[in-house]
């Protein structure tokens, strides 16, 4: 079921989401949301997805890059689910990038991230994951966990100057 998506203003989105118990993962009504949140990525073209923005305050994000959806040297990354992860930064260093978020539409910026992190959670089966990630694929982990604070990637700005709407991003283009 492609689920609604909630916008910048609503107070979900502000939200610290709450743990899953690991024992409510397996149930048909989680399996459901996971399923829904999946294709709601989906319908939108998304690379990532928070439960918070589809009005869930639960800790669990969905995320998938296809092949060649941003840069062409950015690896795809297989479709991932993630309950109450947690993530390390292993790099000290941060990079800027564009981020665009489908509770903020038709809107990018440039936003600093690590590079590189270890990201630990549970997948839909309930099972602890450990996954080392770099590049486009941390970058998205950053932006999904963020939503599960109650951050979007505005708040991670370092100058609201990069803002643009999409139509002059693509008109007047970006850096790369
Ligand atoms: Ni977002």
């Amino acid at each position: 079921m492609i689920l609604k998506v909630a916008r910048l203003g609503h107070p979900v989105l502000r939200q610290v989401a709450k743990p899953v118990p690991v024992e409510a993962i397996s149930t048909p009504a989680m399996q459901q949301l996971i399923d829904s949140m999946i294709e709601t990525m989906h319908e939108y073209d998304g690379v990532g997805l928070a439960a918070p923005q589809v009005h869930v305050s639960q800790q669990i994000f969905v995320m998938e890059v296809p092949a060649g959806v941003r840069h062409s040297q950015t690896p795809p990354v297989p479709l991932s689910v993630y309950i109450n992860p947690q993530i390390t930064p292993l790099s000290e260093e941060q990079a800027e990038d564009w981020e665009g978020c489908l509770s903020i539409p038709d809107l990018r910026g440039l936003v600093p991230r690590y590079t590189r992190l270890r990201l630990r959670a549970y997948d839909r089966e309930g099972k602890p994951v450990e996954v080392i990630a770099e590049g486009f694929h941390a970058r998205v982990i950053q932006h999904e966990v963020d939503h599960l604070q109650g951050h979007v990637y505005l708040d991670r700005m370092r100058d609201l100057r990069s803002l643009a709407f999409l139509e002059e991003f693509i008109k007047y283009g970006s850096a790369d």
